[in-house]
C-alpha cells in the first residue's frame, strides 16, 4: 500500500490516484473519525444496518412480518427535499437560468470549504467518513458513468447500496485513472468528544445542495434525506448529468421507463416523464386491467433515463440506478400490487408508520387503519386521533427503498448495458382542470411545447405549499443542472439531427390522470386503467388507432379507446378529453408567463407553436 493510500485507510484493490488524493483531500477538510471503503457486498450491508440499529436510527422490522426489512425515523425537519435550499454554481448567472438559485461558484466555495467558518471544515468530526463508490447504469456500459460518494451518513451508505451498482466492482471499472464525479456529503453535525449522537443526525437550520457544472462536482450539506443525500439520484443522474447530456449529445431525464407486449407478442418501450409523487412508480409497474388478456407491462425504471441516440438513430435508454425510492403513502394492492409485492423483504422504509406488531403501514396501504400505531413522529396514533386532531400515521413523503430486482414486473432488459430503443415519450402533469386525458403532438416541435409548457400541482415530495399548479417544464423543474430554455434548445437539436439524417424520432404525448368533476372527485379511474389510454398509444404507433385534431394536439373520440370492463360513459370521457376555449386561453396566458421568464435564449419555435394554437382556438 502506498503512504497516500495507508493514509485514507484504502483497500489495497483501490488504484486510482485520483481517488485517494481527492479522500485525503476530503478527509483533511472534513476531519471525520476514520474512514471506512464500502464494498459493496450483503455482509457489510447487513453489518452496517445492524450498527443503525445498534445507534437507535433503524428499528428492525419483525422478521416474521418483514424479513430484512428497516424503519427510519427523519428528524422533523428533514423530511423532503430542499428546492430552495439547492444551488447550480455555474460561472455565468444566465447559465443556471432563471428556474434555478445561482451563487457564484467562488463566493460558494468560501462558504462551503474555503472561507473562514466554511461549513464542511471539521463537518464530520466524530463520525466515520464512508466512501461509496458507484455506477449510474450497467457497470461499464458505454451509456453509465461513475461517481464517488463521500458521506458521514450510514444510512446514506446502505441506501445507496439498493439504489445503485455500488461497491468494489466500481473501483474495479475506474481502475488507475477512470474518470469519477466527486459527490461531498455530510449531514453537519459534527460530535464533540463524549456528545450522544441522535437517532437522526442532521442540521436542521443549515441546508446546502450545491453542483458545480463546470467541474462536475456536487456538494451537499445539513440533510440525511432522500434526493438531498443519495447523491447518485437528482444531484448526480439529472442535475449533474443534464449538462453532460447537453455537452455530449444525449438526454438526462426525469423519467419512467416501461416495456409493454401486446398479445401478438410485439415488445413497445416507453418513456414518461411526470413531476415527483404523480404516480410514475404506479405507472412503471401497470398491471392490466381484466380483458387486457396477453398483454403484459414489465418495469425497467421508475424514476431517470438517460437517453442517447445509437447509430441506428433511435432513442436507447437506460435505467441509471438500480432500485426505487418511492412514496409510500397512496400505495397498495389496488394502486400497485408489483410494487406492494416488492416491498415484503429487504426494505427500508423511512418516515412511515409502525405496527404494534412490528410491521409497517402507512395511509391508505389497508382500508381498515390498524387500531394502534406509532406514528413516523414516535407518537400513539390511532384512527380516532387521526380524526380529532388530522395526525398522519406516516408522512405524505414517506418512503421505501428496496432494490429493482425485488420487483416481481421486473423487465429482463432493465439491466442491458445497450439500454432499449424507445417507441413513444409521454409527459403528465397533475392537473385538475384545462389539459386533456391524453393528446397527441403532431411533430417533434409541438411535442417540445407540451413538455415545456407543463404544470403540474405540487406535492409533498418538496417543501413548501402543496396543491399548487406550477409550470414545471419536463417534469425537470428542480432537477434542471443548466439554463431551461437552452434545454429545450436542447431537445429540439436532437430531434432535428436525427431528422436531418433520415430518421423518425418517437411520437410524444401529453396525459393528465388528475382531472377532477364539480364533485372535487377524479373523473378518471387511473392505475390499471391508465393501460386504455398505452393501448390507444401503441395503435397510433402502429396505425391503427384514430383520433380528432384540436387545438392542443390529437386527441381519441369515445369510440377510439377500448372501454371493454370499464363502466365510464361519454358525458365522463367528454368531462376528461375535452378543451375548453376558455380555460385554454387562461392556459395560454400562464405559457406566456413562463416564456417571459424564459426570455433568455428562448428557442422561437415555442411562441411559433403558441401563436399556432391560439390561432386553432380563435377559429
Ligand atoms: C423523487 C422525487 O424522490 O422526484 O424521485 O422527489
Ligand atoms: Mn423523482
Amino acid at each position: 500500500m502506498t503512504t497516500a493510500a495507508a493514509q485514507v485507510n484504502a483497500p489495497a484493490y483501490v488504484k486510482n490516484t485520483r481517488l485517494i488524493a481527492w479522500v485525503a483531500e476530503m478527509a483533511a477538510l472534513t476531519q471525520p473519525k476514520d474512514i471506512y471503503w464500502c464494498d459493496g457486498t450483503t455482509e457489510e450491508y447487513d453489518r452496517l444496518c445492524a450498527q443503525l440499529v445498534a445507534a437507535g436510527s433503524f428499528k428492525k422490522l419483525n422478521p416474521e412480518l418483514r424479513p430484512n426489512s428497516y424503519l427510519a425515523i427523519t428528524d422533523p425537519s428533514d423530511v423532503a427535499r430542499v428546492e430552495d435550499r439547492t444551488f447550480i454554481c455555474s460561472d455565468r448567472k444566465e447559465d443556471a437560468g432563471p428556474t434555478n438559485n445561482w451563487c457564484e461558484p467562488a463566493e460558494m466555495r468560501a462558504k462551503l470549504q474555503t472561507g473562514e467558518g466554511a461549513l464542511f471544515k471539521g463537518c464530520m468530526k466524530g463520525r466515520t467518513m464512508y466512501v461509496v463508490p458507484f455506477s449510474m447504469g450497467p457497470l461499464g456500459s458505454n451509456i453509465a458513468h461513475i461517481g464517488v460518494e463521500l458521506s458521514d451518513s450510514a444510512y446514506v451508505a446502505v441506501n445507496m447500496k439498493l439504489m445503485t451498482r455500488m461497491g468494489k466492482g466500481v473501483i474495479d471499472v475506474l481502475g488507475t485513472d477512470g474518470e469519477f464525479v466527486p459527490c461531498m456529503h455530510t449531514v453537519g453535525a459534527p460530535l464533540e468528544a463524549g456528545q450522544k449522537d441522535t437517532a437522526w443526525p442532521c442540521n436542521p437550520t443549515v441546508k446546502y445542495i450545491v453542483h458545480y457544472p463546470a467541474t462536475r462536482e456536487i456538494w451537499s450539506y445539513g440533510s440525511g434525506y432522500g434526493g438531498n443525500a443519495l447523491l447518485g439520484k437528482k444531484c448526480f443522474a439529472l442535475r449533474i448529468a443534464s449538462t453532460m447530456g447537453r455537452e455530449q449529445g444525449w438526454l438526462a431525464e426525469h423519467m419512467l421507463l416501461l416495456g409493454v407486449t401486446n398479445p401478438q407478442g410485439q415488445k413497445f418501450h416507453v418513456a414518461a416523464a411526470f413531476p415527483s409523487a404523480c404516480g410514475k412508480t404506479n405507472f412503471s409497474m401497470l398491471i392490466p386491467p381484466e380483458g387486457y388478456n396477453g398483454w403484459k407491462v414489465t418495469t425497467i425504471g421508475d424514476d431517470i433515463a438517460w437517453i442517447k441516440p445509437g447509430a441506428d438513430g433511435k432513442l436507447y435508454a437506460i435505467n441509471p440506478e438500480a432500485g426505487y425510492f418511492g412514496v409510500a403513502p397512496g400505495t397498495n394492492t389496488l394502486t400497485n400490487l408489483n410494487c406492494m409485492n416488492s416491498l415484503h423483504r429487504d426494505v427500508i422504509f423511512t418516515n412511515v408508520a409502525l405496527t404494534d406488531d412490528g410491521d409497517v403501514w402507512w395511509e391508505s396501504m389497508t382500508d381498515t387503519p390498524p387500531a394502534h400505531l406509532i406514528d413516523w413522529q414516535g407518537k400513539d396514533w390511532t384512527p380516532q386521533i387521526a380524526k380529532e386532531t388530522g395526525a398522519k400515521a406516516a408522512h405524505p413523503n414517506a418512503r421505501f427503498t428496496v432494490a429493482a430486482t425485488n420487483n416481481p414486473a421486473l423487465d429482463p432488459e432493465w439491466d442491458n448495458p445497450a439500454g432499449v430503443a424507445i417507441d413513444a415519450f409521454i409527459f403528465g402533469g397533475r392537473r385538475s382542470t384545462t389539459v386533456p386525458l391524453v393528446t397527441e403532438a403532431r411533430d417533434w416541435t409541438e411535442g417540445v411545447y407540451m413538455a415545456a409548457t407543463m404544470g403540474s400541482e405540487t406535492t409533498a415530495a418538496a417543501f413548501g405549499a402543496q396543491g399548487v399548479v406550477r409550470r414545471d417544464p419536463f417534469a425537470m423543474l428542480p432537477f434542471m443542472g443548466y439554463n431551461m430554455s437552452d434545454y429545450f434548445q436542447h431537445w429540439l437539436n436532437v430531434g432535428a439531427k436525427l431528422q436531418a439524417a433520415g430518421h423518425k424520432v418517437p411520437p410524444v404525448y401529453c396525459v393528465n390522470w388528475f382531472r377532477k368533476g364539480a364533485d372535487g372527485k377524479f373523473v378518471w379511474p387511473g392505475y390499471g386503467e391508465n393501460m386504455r389510454v398505452l393501448e390507444w398509444i401503441l395503435g397510433r404507433i402502429g396505425g391503427t388507432a384514430k383520433g380528432t385534431e384540436n387545438a392542443f394536439g390529437l386527441s381519441p373520440n369515445y369510440e377510439d379507446i377500448n372501454w371493454h370492463g370499464l363502466n365510464f360513459s361519454k358525458e365522463q370521457f367528454q368531462s376528461v378529453i375535452g378543451v375548453d376555449k376558455a380555460a385554454w386561453t387562461q392556459e395560454l396566458k400562464l405559457h406566456e408567463e413562463l416564456f417571459q421568464q424564459l426570455s433568455y435564449h428562448l428557442p422561437a419555435e415555442m411562441p411559433a407553436t403558441k401563436a399556432k394554437i391560439e390561432q386553432r382556438l380563435a377559429a
